[in-house]
């Protein structure tokens, strides 16, 4: 994959990183119970409302990026497979912010400090890694210098993301 092929790609997991930020809020995923340790399990960060308007984003811009942009979104895929892939991105996406955050909560951060790494890339492996299980043929295609590229645009867009939602009044802390 080339860049902009790249970076089509991997969007559906972007917006279902970025769109719980808008719409979260409410009953958290964990019911407020506490793991072994005494800690949240996951914390007030992660919402069922959240999670279900990343899924819902997620799934909205496969179904467009299939149907009007289908030549720069897995065009080596049919549009059965490019839809789920897209969703495999989305569920990845935010399984992985979760992942984050419970091994936050392990290791005793309080919900949202900010934590270079695992903020970032949880998210990201996890979706890779749900895409990869939805369309084996992907492994090949998102070689190493591809990951090393998706990584590196995580970590810059993450932080510049976080920048844009603390001016506009969405996030309480500019990370
Ligand atoms: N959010 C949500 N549901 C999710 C994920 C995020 O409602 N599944 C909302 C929450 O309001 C959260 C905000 O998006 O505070 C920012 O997300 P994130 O930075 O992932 O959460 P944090 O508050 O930083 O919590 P944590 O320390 O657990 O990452
Ligand atoms: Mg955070």
């Amino acid at each position: 994959m080339n860049i902009l092929e790249l970076i089509i790609f991997i969007l559906p997991a972007y917006v279902a990183n970025c769109l719980p930020v808008i719409f979260g809020g409410g009953t958290p995923i964990d019911f407020g119970a506490r793991f072994t340790d005494g800690k949240r399990v996951l914390g007030d960060g992660k919402t069922i409302r959240g999670f279900a308007a990343g899924l819902l984003g997620g799934i909205v811009v496969t179904w467009l990026l299939s149907g009007y942009a289908a030549h720069l979104f897995l065009p080596a895929l049919d549009a059965g497979k490019q839809l789920s892939v897209g969703a495999a991105l989305a569920i990845g996406a935010l399984t992985g912010d979760c992942l984050g955050s419970f091994i936050k909560r392990r290791l005793s951060l309080p919900r949202g400090h900010p934590t270079l790494l695992l903020d970032q890339l949880p998210f990201l492996f996890v979706a890779l890694a749900f895409a990869f299980a939805a369309a084996p043929q992907l492994v090949e295609a998102v070689s190493l210098p591809s990951f090393a590229f998706l990584t590196i645009l995580t970590i810059v867009a993450h932080i510049a993301a976080n920048r844009i939602g603390y001016v506009l009044k969405l996030k309480e802390v500019p990370w």
